[in-house]
């Protein structure tokens, strides 16, 4: 072939091979910049979604608690977290203020979740009822009037839990104790017996631990649920 021709030839592929980076770049950039756009778009509908439920349960009066409390405890964090915690009920502090765990429990959970690399903020924390459950519901400014919500309360705020999964569509959901373990997974059997274990809730993975009240009372549980806060970071990655 003559030499002529052979360049040409070389310099047609390269032109197109310029072509060809040109076109991927573009394509790349703008693939970026889609799913950007998407992930903005889920976590604003995510969001809303939210604020709409929890205007819902400001609102309720499905079960007896909602004539005694204070404050509806709905719930707080991202809106897109990957680890969900679901506690038994709001206390005193939590129906003053109208935010889960922020009392000695919290304080303790914080420390849980600080243990395996996240913040309260990058965590969604919630409770199996959004009222607090009273031993004396004529006294809400009692201290030590706490109580486990009665299973027919748990039936009537599942609605809202329900919701509240199904928007965040978390990759684990923690249940924190008795109320929350049995509540969510239906189940009979202790939480000492399944602490640890790997359960679902449709088709999400559940992992049920000791309450952070419990570990006040008993500092020997410790090791046990930082054995499954272990479990968690590994899964979690
Ligand atoms: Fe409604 Fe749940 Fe409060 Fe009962 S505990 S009143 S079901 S939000
Ligand atoms: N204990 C719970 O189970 N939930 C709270 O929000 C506070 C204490």
């Amino acid at each position: 072939m003559p030499r002529k021709k052979v360049i040409k030839i070389l310099k047609q592929i390269k032109i197109n091979f310029e072509k060809f980076l040109e076109f991927n770049d573009y394509n790349t950039i703008d693939t970026r910049i889609y799913i950007k756009k998407e992930n903005k778009y889920k976590k604003l509908e995510r969001y809303n979604k939210l604020i709409v439920l929890e205007n819902e349960v400001k609102n309720c009066r499905k079960c007896d608690l909602g004539n005694s409390r204070l404050h509806t405890v709905f719930g707080e964090g991202s809106e897109k977290a990957k680890l969900m915690f679901i506690g038994e009920g709001p206390g005193y502090e939590e129906d003053h203020i109208g935010i889960p765990f922020v009392g000695k429990s919290g304080k303790l959970l914080n420390n849980i979740i600080a243990s395996i690399g996240f913040t309260r903020k990058e965590v969604y924390i919630t409770n199996i009822v959004k009222c607090h459950p009273m031993l004396d519901k004529a006294n809400p400014d009692r201290r030590n009037n706490d109580r486990a919500p009665y299973n027919t309360e748990i039936k009537n705020c599942m609605y809202y839990l329900n919701e509240q999964i199904k928007i965040i569509n978390p990759k684990i959901i923690v249940t924190l104790g008795k109320s929350a373990t049995k509540g969510l997974l239906n189940i009979k059997e202790n939480i000492s017996t399944i602490r640890g274990n790997i359960k679902y809730y449709q088709q999400i993975m559940v992992i049920p631990t000791y309450h952070p009240a419990a570990l006040l009372r008993n500092i020997n549980l410790k090791k046990y649920v930082w054995r499954d806060m272990k479990k968690i970071k590994k899964i979690l990655g």
